[in-house]
């Protein structure tokens, strides 16, 4: 008979009694599930508070992209990722910018959206306009919510009612505009929709239901752009094929996916280094991108009067400094620390100038040499590590896969055997 998944109380044991009982259930070897578990005690206890059933950690590299220019002020920006090349590729997007002043950014206040549907209204034409004669009572009401948010500037701003039908459904929704200053917001959102919702069942009189932020953040934009210098990204023809890249995502939802794919690899990498919330940004941006009913690109390239390179992004980042994991996990704190951002706009901004850098430098290689030669040298070094190379062996192997020119396991498992016959 198989092993159950039905343990009771698992939830109340601790990270390493957990573990034990995956070994119990697995019936695999503990040393083949060790790597499960965290580095150290500290690590392990952190990730026992911040989820349920934690038995250890993953770590994700975390890299630093270099020479990032932002409105002037120099940031090292830390960047957690699975994948290579994203460091570098930014890091040398940012170094061709800097040429040319780097990058300038803005934003708007970092007002959140939540959202209350309200089901059976009779009237809805006239239940809107109850509830916008309600306002200044319904923000009042949200605001006695989070005292500490107004304190610090922030609190509910306004409200908007949309009406929404659809063949099988009718319903109005409340939205509340809130300013959550350094936070991510979904929790003083969320407590103030729970907070609203039977006021505005009332008025409206209906019946409220869902009452929850909205990752359709697009009242908290971000914008970054620069100029990237047509000498240094090798001429005028470079530009122009990074301006038809570009225009390829702006006519495609299929190459816009994949072109905002790579402004993504940034921009999350950021997100993740900074303990934020990854998903909400991946919903809020894909979402932006098809505002206008029809998925393109996030950004825009076009020549300035000079011949040169300039690129822009605007995009919802709904990042924060306060709360969350960007409290609770040292890493990420360190990351912030590093940044030395005041604000949670400051952190939105430079995010936006990493992914519009990230960006830039996949066209760059895409409409020059492909994108594989940059990605096989890294590449090379995990596959030679796969094959049993020892740290003594790699650089030698590498270069042997690369002047073979097939970075595949079977070809670095023979050129190793080959290396360790000539020595022997
Ligand atoms: C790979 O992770 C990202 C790219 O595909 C982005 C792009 O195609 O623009 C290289």
């Amino acid at each position: 008979m198989n092993a159950s998944s039905r343990i009771p109380g698992f939830y109340k044991l601790d990270p390493e009694s957990r573990f034990n009982k995956l070994v119990e259930f697995s019936g695999l070897p503990a040393e083949q599930l060790r790597p499960l578990q965290a580095v150290d005690a500290g690590m392990a206890s952190i990730a026992d508070r911040m989820i349920e059933n934690a038995v250890g950690t993953i770590a994700i590299p975390l890299g630093i992209a270099a020479n990032f220019l932002v409105n002037g002020v120099d940031y090292l920006v830390p960047m957690a990722t699975e994948e290579p090349s994203v460091v570098a590729a930014a890091s040398n997007a940012a170094l061709v910018a800097r040429e040319r002043g780097g990058f300038h950014t803005s934003g708007t206040a970092p007002v959140m959206i939540a959202q209350v549907q309200v089901l059976d209204v009779a009237d809805p034409q006239a239940a809107r306009l109850r509830l916008l004669e309600a306002r200044d009572e319904l923000l009042a009401l949200a605001n006695a919510q989070d005292p500490l948010l107004v304190s610090l500037g922030g609190g509910a701003r306004d409200i908007e009612v949309r009406l929404l039908t659809s063949a099988d459904f009718r319903a109005l929704v409340v939205h509340l505009h809130v300013d959550v200053r350094d936070a991510m917001g979904a929790n003083a959102v969320n407590t103030m929709a729970e907070a609203l919702a039977p006021r505005i069942a009332a008025i409206a009189r209906g019946r409220s239901l869902l009452r929850i932020l909205s990752n359709k953040a697009d009242l908290r934009l971000v914008r970054a752009r620069a100029v990237f210098d047509a000498g240094k990204l090798g001429g005028a023809a470079v530009v122009d094929g990074i301006v038809d890249a570009y225009r390829f995502a702006a006519a495609d939802p299929y190459r816009a996916a994949t072109h905002n794919k790579g402004i993504m690899n940034g921009i999350s990498a950021v997100v993740l280094a900074t303990g934020n919330d990854t998903r909400a940004i991946e919903a809020g941006a894909h979402c932006h991108a098809c505002r206008d009913g029809r998925y393109t690109s996030l950004s825009h390239y076009e020549k300035d009067a000079d011949g040169h390179l300039v690129g822009s992004i605007e995009l919802p980042l709904a990042l924060g400094l306060v709360g969350g994991a960007t409290r609770t996990h040292p890493v990420a704190q360190a990351a912030v620390k590093l940044l030395a951002v005041k604000s949670a706009v400051q952190l939105a901004e430079i995010t936006a100038a990493v992914g519009l850098a990230q960006n830039m430098a996949a066209l760059r290689a895409l409409a020059t040499e492909g994108i594989q030669r940059g990605h096989m040298s890294l590449h090379a070094r995990n596959v030679a590590a796969n094959a049993g190379a020892t740290e003594a062996e790699i650089g030698m192997l590498v270069e042997r896969l690369a002047a073979d020119g097939h970075v595949r396991l079977d070809r670095a498992q023979a050129l190793l055997a080959e290396m360790r016959a000539g020595k022997a």
